[in-house]
């Protein structure tokens, strides 16, 4: 079992990354539903929160039946952080999680996101901030360094273990490499290895089947993985990698009935959350990912793209459904 402050996790728990427009609670539920053990909202600014931004107060939303679940926050100012982690603990998540990782301009400008990995420092107060104003257990996402000179993860996670840190995932890339080229996962293992660290480590990084879950798991000996754009559209993969570890198999990939059926879903929770019409909107982004792969979608996503009702998408897929039927798959 691993646990992160008092929270129990299953022996080598999969995790849904933070993803902003993505990992919202529609969509956590379906991966919570498809074997996600951890679960993390959107990042949020601290700055945003604070201000009452409205956007930043909806993601706030968390809900039972995705515990254990994670709010992420980021923001380059040590006040305005430890507010923000006190506005964060009223909706009462299991968890705060500080973003250290992302590499936008927007976000790194303003000291937060991957910008403190230039100013180990600021890392360390903006982490301090938040842990001394907060009960929650706290974890940090980070990536390697800055850029491929500037790697210091091994630094980075003992001192932010010395803050108070109860987990660090990495996304083993450099910030300079945003999303490009190939995660290096030899500094997790780094990590890991390290025998000053007691606290869990999370990969990150490209992880997208089971195989080479297996293969990583094996390979880098961290304490569980995170996925991201993995589990876009195919929020299956939890459970297909959770199978392939117990039995070594490799289970039958969704059916068009399935995905059609994973559509609707969402759909419907996205409706119940921000309103039909928006609901529905936001998930025009999803369509494609669903049927990644799939042949002649291409008509079915034009169809699914003017759909503004559950009641018309309904139609959609009722066609689709008959469409695909004669296929085999
Ligand atoms: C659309 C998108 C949005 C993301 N938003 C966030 C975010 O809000 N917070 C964060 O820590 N990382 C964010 N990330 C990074 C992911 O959490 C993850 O670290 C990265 O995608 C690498 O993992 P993967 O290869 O499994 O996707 C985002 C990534 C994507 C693709």
């Amino acid at each position: 079992m691993i646990k992160i402050g008092n929270i129990e996790l299953p022996e080598f728990p999969l995790l849904l990354a933070p993803m902003e427009d993505v990992s919202d609670p529609p969509f956590r539920r379906l991966c919570k539903m498809h074997g996600a053990d951890l679960m993390y909202s959107e990042f949020i600014s601290s700055e945003g929160l604070i201000r009452d931004a409205m956007k930043s107060r909806k993601k706030l939303d968390i809900f039972d039946y995705e515990r254990p679940v994670g709010i992420q926050i980021f923001g380059g100012d040590e006040e305005a952080m430890a507010l923000s982690a006190k506005i964060v603990e009223t909706v009462e998540p299991d968890l705060v999680d500080i973003n250290f990782g992302c590499p936008v301009k927007k976000v790194v400008c303003k000291g937060a996101g991957a910008g403190v990995l230039k100013d180990i420092d600021l890392m360390i107060k903006l982490t301090k901030a938040v842990v001394n104003s907060t009960h929650l257990p706290v974890t940090v996402k980070t990536r390697l360094g800055w850029d491929t000179e500037g790697i210091n993860i091994m630094e980075v996670a003992e001192k932010l273990q010395d803050a108070g840190v109860k987990a660090l995932t990495i996304h083993a890339r450099t910030r300079a490499q945003m999303y490009k080229g190939e995660a290096d996962w030899n500094y997790i293992h780094a990590v890991k290895n390290n025998p000053n660290i007691e606290i869990p480590i999370f990969g990150n990084g490209d992880v997208d089947s089971p195989q080479k879950a297996l293969e990583y798991k094996q390979k880098y000996d961290c304490d569980g993985i995170m996925i991201g754009r993995g589990a876009i559209g195919y929020p299956w993969i939890f459970n297909e990698i959770k199978h392939f570890f117990e039995t070594g198999e490799i289970l039958p990939e969704p059916t068009i009935t399935d995905r059609l059926l994973a559509v609707r879903q969402h759909a419907e929770w996205s409706a119940e959350w921000k309103g039909e019409r928006l609901g529905l909107i936001e998930m025009r982004q999803h369509y494609s990912n669903y049927f990644r792969g799939i042949p002649h979608f291409k008509d079915f996503r034009r169809k699914f793209l003017e759909v503004f009702t559950l009641g018309e998408m309904d139609g959609v897929i009722a066609e689709a459904a008959d469409f695909y039927k004669e296929f085999s798959y």
